[in-house]
C-alpha cells in the first residue's frame, strides 16, 4: 500500500486556481483520474474550462511543483485537457439532472456493511413513497446481483439507454449485470471513469428522488470520479463500533469532506446482538461505545443496526430484511434511519 493518502493530494490541489478563474480543480470536477503508485509516482488526469487554454504548461508546472511537496512524491506526471466549455457560462457537470438527491454510502474498511445498509435504506425509503434508484457503484465486487437475487442482463431502451432492474420498488444497476462473467477487471484510470459516467448518463433513471450510491471500501478512484461526475446532496458512512473500522471510516469522512460533500451521519452496523433466548444485548464489536463512535467521527450516528440472522440470510438469498422481516428490529430501525434522511434532505 502506498503511504501517501489520496486526501493529502486532493487537498493540495483544491488549494490551487484554474488560470482565469477563480476556482480550484476539485471544485470545477476536474480532477478526473489519480493513480498513485508505491514508489512515490503520481499520476493525474485533470480537465480545465477553456478559461485555462494556453496557460497549460504554466499549470502543469504549477500541479507538479505543488503535489510534489507532498511527502513521499516522487514523480509527478499530469496530463491536462482543456475543455471547449467556459467555466462561469455552462452548468457544472452533473450527469444526474433528473435525481433530486443522488447519496453515497461508504466506509474506510470493507465488508462493514455498506452494501447491506445501501439495500434495505433504500428499500425503507421506496416503502415511503419515494422514487428510488440504487447504483451498484463497486466495480471490482459488486454485490447488489446477489442481494436482490438478480440474474440477468437489462434491455436497453429505444435511445439505447439501459433499463434498470425493478425490484421492491427499486431501480437497480450493478456492473455485475453488464458483465458476461465473473472475471474481475484492471480497473484503471479513464476506463473506471467511463463506467461510472455511463451508470449516470446511459441508464434510464427516469425522475428520481434518491439515488443512493453503494461505493467500494476505501477512498480511492470511484469516489473521486462519482464526486467529480454529478452534484452530491449528502454521504452516509458506514462503520462498525470497533476502533480499526472507525480509524478507517474517519478516512472517508474527511474525503467526504474534502470532495465538498456534506456528511449526513454514520449508520452504526453490526452495533450489538440481541440473544434470542434473553433478550440481553451483547456488544460484539466492542464495550458499549455506540455513542462514542458519534464522539471520535464528530458526525451524527443516524441508527443502530444490530447483528442478526435474518439481516445476514436476506443479504445471502436476496431477499433484503426489509422484506422479509419488516417488523423486526434492524428492519425498524432502517426505516427510522430512512425518515430521518428524507425529512433532512427535503426539508
Ligand atoms: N447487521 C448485520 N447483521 C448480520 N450480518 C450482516 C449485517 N450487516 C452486514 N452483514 C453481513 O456481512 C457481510 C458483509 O456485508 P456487506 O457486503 O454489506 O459489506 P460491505 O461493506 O458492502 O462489503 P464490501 O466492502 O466488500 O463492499 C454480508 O454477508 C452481510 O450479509
Ligand atoms: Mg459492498
Amino acid at each position: 500500500m502506498s503511504k501517501i493518502s489520496r486526501i493529502q493530494i486532493y487537498d493540495k490541489l483544491d488549494t490551487l486556481q484554474i488560470p482565469g478563474t477563480d476556482i480550484s480543480p476539485i471544485k470545477f470536477k476536474g480532477v478526473k483520474g489519480l493513480d498513485i503508485s508505491d514508489d512515490g509516482n503520481v499520476e493525474v488526469r485533470i480537465e480545465l474550462p477553456s478559461q485555462a487554454k494556453g496557460h497549460e504548461t504554466e499549470f502543469e508546472s504549477l500541479v507538479r511543483e505543488t503535489l510534489l511537496t507532498v511527502e513521499g512524491v516522487e514523480n509527478v506526471s499530469v496530463t491536462l485537457k482543456v475543455q471547449d466549455k467556459a467555466y462561469g457560462q455552462v452548468e457544472q457537470q452533473n450527469l444526474l439532472a433528473n435525481v433530486k438527491h443522488p447519496i453515497l454510502i461508504g466506509s474506510g474498511k470493507g465488508g462493514v456493511g455498506k452494501s447491506t445498509v445501501t439495500v434495505n435504506l433504500a428499500v425503507a425509503l421506496a416503502g415511503l413513497g419515494f422514487k428510488v434508484g440504487l447504483m451498484d457503484a463497486d466495480l471490482y465486487g459488486p454485490s447488489i446481483p446477489t442481494m436482490f437475487a438478480i440474474d440477468g442482463e437489462p434491455m436497453a431502451n429505444e435511445k439505447g439507454q439501459i433499463i434498470p432492474f425493478e425490484k421492491h420498488g427499486v431501480k437497480l444497476i450493478s456492473i455485475g449485470f453488464l458483465l458476461e462473467d465473473d472475471t474481475p477487471i484492471l480497473w484503471r484510470g479513464p476506463l473506471l471513469h467511463k463506467a461510472i459516467q455511463q451508470f449516470m448518463k446511459d441508464v434510464d433513471w427516469g425522475d428520481l428522488d434518491f439515488l443512493l450510491i453503494d461505493l467500494p471500501p476505501g477512498t480511492g478512484d470511484v469516489q473521486l470520479s462519482v464526486a467529480q461526475s454529478t452534484r452530491v446532496s449528502g454521504a452516509i458512512a458506514v462503520s462498525t463500533p470497533q476502533d480499526v473500522a472507525l480509524i478507517d471510516v474517519k478516512k472517508a469522512i474527511s474525503m467526504f469532506q474534502t470532495l465538498k460533500i456534506p456528511l449526513l451521519g454514520v449508520v452504526e452496523n453490526m452495533s450489538f446482538f440481541r440473544c434470542t433466548d434473553c433478550g440481553h444485548i451483547h456488544h460484539i464489536f466492542g464495550g458499549n461505545t455506540t455513542m462514542d463512535a458519534g464522539d471520535k467521527l464528530a458526525a451524527e450516528v443516524l441508527g443502530k443496526i444490530p447483528i442478526t440472522i435474518s439481516v445476514r440470510e436476506g443479504g445471502d438469498d436476496g431477499i433484503p430484511v426489509m422484506i422479509l422481516e419488516p417488523e423486526s428490529e434492524a428492519a425498524t430501525e432502517f426505516n427510522a434511519i430512512a425518515k430521518k434522511i428524507a425529512e433532512r434532505l427535503n426539508s
